[in-house]
C-alpha cells in the first residue's frame, strides 16, 4: 500500500562537522542522491548553526536548486532579546531554514529543556512559516517500567498545546527511543510501529482525523541503511531522523534511496 504522507528523512548532524567538512558533505550529498529519490521523499539535514549559511548558499548556488531541505537543532522561542548564545527562529526563517528539531532528548536531558519550553518552540517555528519537527521518547528506565505510552502521550500532548488542527496536520513528529539514540540498539520495526501508531492516536484524539492522517511520523534511533527499509514499510512511520549515519554520505544516501 502507498502512503499518502510523503516520507521525510532527516539528517540530524548534532554537534558534527566544521564548516569545511559541511560543505563537502552535502556536495557528496547532491551528486549521490537521485532525482527518483527526490521525487519519492523529501529530505532535510540540520547541520550547527555555524553552518547553516555556508550550506544554504551551496544549495541554491547550483544552476538547478538542490532540493535538499535545510534544517536547525534548536532555536530559542524568543525572536529578539537578551539571550545570549541563542538563535531566533526569525534569523532561522531569513536564511531559509525549512525545519527545525524541538525537543530532541539530548535538549532536555543534557540542557534541561521542558515541555513548555519545547511548546513556547513549536509555537516560534510554526510563526515564521517553518515547520517543527516535535521529538519524543521514553529512556530505558521508563521503557522496562512500562511508563512508555503515559511518558510519550504527555510529551506530545504538551508539545502541541495551543495548535490548531490544520497546523498540526502540517508538522512533523519524531518518536526517538532515547536506548536507541547512538546505542546502535534500534527498536525492532512492530515496537517502532507500535509507539508511532500510539502517536497518531493521541493525536487523532487531541485534534481529530485529518490532523492525524496528514501528520508525519519519523523514527530515530540507530536508523541504519540495513534497517530504514523495514523501518519505513510501517504503516505509521513516514520517515527517519537519523544521528550517526547521517555524517556519512553514502550511508545517508543508502537511508534516503530505501525503496531500492
Ligand atoms: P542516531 O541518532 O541515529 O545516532 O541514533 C538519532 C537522533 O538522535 O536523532
Amino acid at each position: 500500500m502507498t502512503k499518502v504522507r510523503k516520507p521525510l528523512i532527516s539528517g540530524n548532524w548534532k554537534m558534527h562537522h566544521n564548516h569545511f567538512e559541511a560543505l563537502q558533505l552535502v556536495q557528496k550529498l547532491s551528486y549521490l542522491i537521485t532525482p527518483d529519490d527526490f521525487a519519492a521523499v523529501d529530505v532535510s539535514i540540520h547541520p550547527p548553526f555555524t553552518d547553516l549559511r555556508t550550506v544554504q548558499t551551496y544549495l541554491i548556488s547550483e544552476k538547478e536548486p538542490i532540493p535538499i531541505a535545510l534544517g536547525a537543532q534548536h532555536c530559542h522561542y524568543d525572536d529578539t532579546g537578551a539571550f545570549t548564545g541563542e538563535v531566533s527562529p526569525a534569523f532561522l526563517a531569513k536564511l531559509e531554514v525549512a525545519y527545525v528539531i524541538a525537543g530532541h532528548s539530548e535538549r532536555r536531558e543534557v540542557f534541561g529543556e521542558t515541555d513548555e519550553q519545547v511548546n513556547a518552540k513549536v509555537h516560534a517555528i510554526l510563526r515564521h512559516g517553518m515547520t517543527p519537527i516535535l521529538c519524543c521518547g521514553e529512556t530505558l528506565e521508563e521503557r522496562e517500567a512500562s511508563h512508555t505510552e503515559a511518558k510519550v502521550t504527555g510529551q506530545v500532548e504538551a508539545g502541541l498545546a495551543g495548535l490548531t488542527a490544520d497546523q498540526v496536520a502540517g508538522l512533523v513528529l519524531a518518536y526517538e527511543p532515547i536506548w536507541a539514540i547512538g546505542t546502535g540498539r534500534t527498536a525492532s520495526s512492530e515496537d517502532a510501529q507500535g509507539v508511532c501508531g500510539l502517536v497518531r492516536t493521541v493525536v487523532e484524539g487531541r485534534f481529530g482525523a485529518e490532523a492525524a492522517a496528514g501528520v508525519r511520523i519519523q523514527y530515530g534511533g540507530s536508523v541504519k541503511p540495513t534497517n530504514a527499509a523495514e523501518l519505513m514499510a510501517q504503516p505509521d512511520i513516514d520517515g527517519a531522523l537519523v544521528g550517526g549515519a547521517s555524517l556519512d554520505a553514502d550511508d545517508f544516501a543508502r537511508i534516503v534511496g530505501y525503496r531500492s
